[in-house]
């Protein structure tokens, strides 16, 4: 098995741990990856705290889902070769999703291969994006669609960081962290609103470790982090060119309503557990859109989902709160069905 990350997560000391981290490694140079809201609230605490950075080449990218390009990384590439980055140089991603995705895949390429850890700054990628040594950037309109599966070399998590980000992107982070209680853990998804913010960030992070270990290449059980997912994916799409688009976080809490729907249909969860779920997702998000979603709009979307094969929709669904399974075929009318009853409660809900 491929050894993962290893996880600190020790808010009063994660600098220390960081500091301890590059004495023993030795690296040649330090480049510090940040957008331009990572640089103003992020960077002056992290060289402030870890002085063996002060001296470390700082590499500012706009910030923004669209700046995950191959344009931006061939920039970057030529931005290491030419402030000499060697094979013993190490890639400090200090961001979000963006900067660890893209950070991880300049790393994993710049000379076959050069060492980097995830600094995050997102709740998103707190618990979720810097974790599991997936990264990659957009391509042709289509999102991840190029990248490599390489781990951090670590994960240095200080909750801190926080404070500064917009509500909006909190409550996008915690969307995933409710999606990886409802297929893993009960007691989580229990507990969740009255749970101290590092401890649902580490337990979240655990969960994914452990999903991560037992399928690093994605091949079987990963794909239930993909619950909520394959709708939620169509909504965001299908969102992006109207006047009301929606973060990834927003569309994935009504794809996991519509799948909770879905496994209800076919009777892999009880009505009590679906009612359980739709209260709990109103009551923490605001789940309505003021477009009309329509299965039509979907469907082109939700065809090329990479979750499909042999012409079928496939998804992963929850058998219980806590439990999920994977590959589970769907028809196009249990979809509608599942979207006739999200757009039938939209009144209701208000
Ligand atoms: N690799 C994975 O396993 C994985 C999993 C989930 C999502 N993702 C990817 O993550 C990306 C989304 O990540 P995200 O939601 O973190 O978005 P993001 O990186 O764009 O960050 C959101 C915004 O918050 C700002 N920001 C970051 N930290 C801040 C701070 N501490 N204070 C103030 N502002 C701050 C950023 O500059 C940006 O404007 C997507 O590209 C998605 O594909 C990857």
């Amino acid at each position: 098995m491929e050894k993962l990350a290893p996880l600190t997560f020790i808010k009063s000391n994660t600098f220390d741990e960081l500091s301890k981290f590059l004495k023993t490694k030795n690296y040649s140079s330090y480049f510090i990856l940040c957008d331009e809201n990572t640089l103003a609230h992020c960077l002056p605490t992290l060289i402030t705290k870890c002085k063996l950075l002060t001296d470390a080449e700082i590499i500012e990218i706009e910030s923004g889902e669209e700046n995950k390009q191959l344009e931006i990384v061939a920039n970057i590439w030529q931005t290491l070769i030419d402030f000499n980055a060697d094979k013993n140089s190490l890639l400090i991603n200090l961001g979000g999703g963006v900067i660890t995705d893209l950070g991880g895949f300049v790393a994993s390429t710049f000379k076959r291969g050069i060492d980097f850890i995830n600094i995050p700054t997102t709740l998103l990628a707190m618990a979720d994006a810097s974790v599991g040594g997936k990264n990659g950037i957009d391509f042709a309109n289509i999102k991840n669609v190029v990248g490599t599966i390489t781990q951090p070399k670590a994960i240095f998590i200080y909750d801190n960081f926080l404070s500064t980000l917009p509500q909006r992107q909190y409550s996008n982070g915690l969307a995933e962290v409710y999606k990886i209680a409802l297929i893993a853990n009960k007691k989580l998804w229990q507990n969740l609103s009255e749970k101290r913010e590092a401890k649902i960030i580490e337990t979240s992070v655990g969960l994914k470790q452990k999903i991560v270990a037992k399928d690093v290449h994605d091949k079987g059980l990963r794909k239930i982090l993909n619950f909520g997912h394959t709708l939620g994916h169509a909504i965001e799409s299908f969102l992006l060119n109207t006047e009301n688009p929606l973060l990834h976080g927003e569309a994935v809490v009504i794809g996991m309503l519509l799948e909770s729907h879905i496994a209800f249909q076919k009777k892999m969860i009880t009505k009590e557990i679906f009612i359980e779920i739709e209260t709990v997702l109103c009551t923490h998000f605001n789940i309505e859109i003021k477009e009309k979603l329509g299965f039509e709009n979907l469907k082109p979307i939700i065809s090329n989902d990479k979750k499909n094969s042999s012409n079928k929709i496939r998804m992963a669904l929850i058998t219980d709160i806590g439990a999920c399974t994977f590959d589970v075929e769907v028809t196009e009318k249990q979809i509608i069905n599942a979207l006739n009853y999200f757009e039938g409660n939209a009144t209701k809900r208000n």
